[in-house]
């Protein structure tokens, strides 16, 4: 049986010619990596080998299917309930300048100066009581099948940021700031019915060795800790407990707006 996997295409000698990471020195070695420049950087880098980081996200795991509303809009009906937006570089550089030009002083405008690709991953929000295609914009509510569509996107974008990571490429998954704008959809052609989870930046390869640019770390790298104090041990069943059920339905209604102002229904 060929251990083939589809839309990750390598030569038999691959193996023999480069290190390959396990998966745990790749988890371990990915890093948020701003990449910053004043002026769009000529780089020169293969654009098909970004465009394949995509095909990670096709893997993650994903449990309720989009609302027909999303669906029908694909012309396989797919299932999935993340979106995903490839911005080349090209597109990029065409971005900046419409940012610049709307006199946006925001660091975005230098990261896209510097990009070598964008993704604008979207997640579709299932509403109960209307059809998505009339939701208010950027409303969802709060169930569990959202819950669990924003965590499937959310495996879908680090599915792609490790593979970038595999192939040494610096990455920032950003929460988008003028990218997440309603004028910004617009013009990219991104249907209001979709939220946008992340706006992920891939940066060339050699940017740490250019003079040109500045690197910028996540702001919670340093302060990362690894003594899994996060981290609960069952000890034993509780059956004392007064309380009937622990998990406990959500049943209030959350809106929550495009730049995070949220109202309880
Ligand atoms: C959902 C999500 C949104 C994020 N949005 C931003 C952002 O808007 N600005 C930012 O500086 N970092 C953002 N980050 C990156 C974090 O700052 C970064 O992961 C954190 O600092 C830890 O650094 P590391 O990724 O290098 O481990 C985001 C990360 C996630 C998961």
């Amino acid at each position: 049986m060929s251990n083939r996997v589809p839309g990750f295409a390598r030569s038999d000698n691959f193996k023999t010619q480069f290190h390959i990471l396990s998966i745990k020195e790749i988890i371990a070695s990915r890093r948020t990596s701003k990449v910053l420049a004043k002026s769009p950087l000529e780089a020169d880098f293969d654009q098909a080998l970004l465009e394949s980081l995509v095909n990670a996200a096709a893997y993650a795991p994903f449990h309720y299917m989009a609302a027909n509303s999303h669906r029908e809009k694909l012309s396989d009906n797919a299932p999935e309930p993340w979106r995903i937006y490839i911005l080349n570089r090209t597109i990029c550089r065409q971005l900046r300048k419409w940012l610049i030009g709307r006199n946006d002083k925001t660091k975005v405008a230098e990261m896209l100066a510097a990009a070598d690709m964008l993704l604008q991953v979207t997640w579709c929000p299932t509403t109960a009581d209307e059809p998505a295609g009339n939701a208010e914009p950027d409303g969802f509510d709060a169930t569990q099948t959202n819950m669990e569509h924003i965590a499937a996107t959310a495996a879908a974008i680090q599915n792609m940021i490790l593979t970038a990571t595999e192939h040494e490429i610096p990455n920032y998954w950003s929460s988008g700031g003028s990218l997440r704008e309603r004028e910004t959809f617009d013009l990219l052609g991104i249907p209001h019915d979709e939220i946008l989870l992340g706006s992920v930046f891939f940066f060339p390869r050699n940017a740490d060795q250019n003079q040109n640019v500045t690197m910028f770390p996540g702001k919670m790298r340093e302060r990362r800790s690894f003594d899994r104090t996060w981290c609960h041990r069952i000890e034993g069943l509780n059956m004392n407990s007064s309380s009937k059920s622990t998990a406990q339905k959500v049943t209030t209604t959350v809106r929550m707006g495009r730049n995070s102002k949220v109202s309880m229904e």
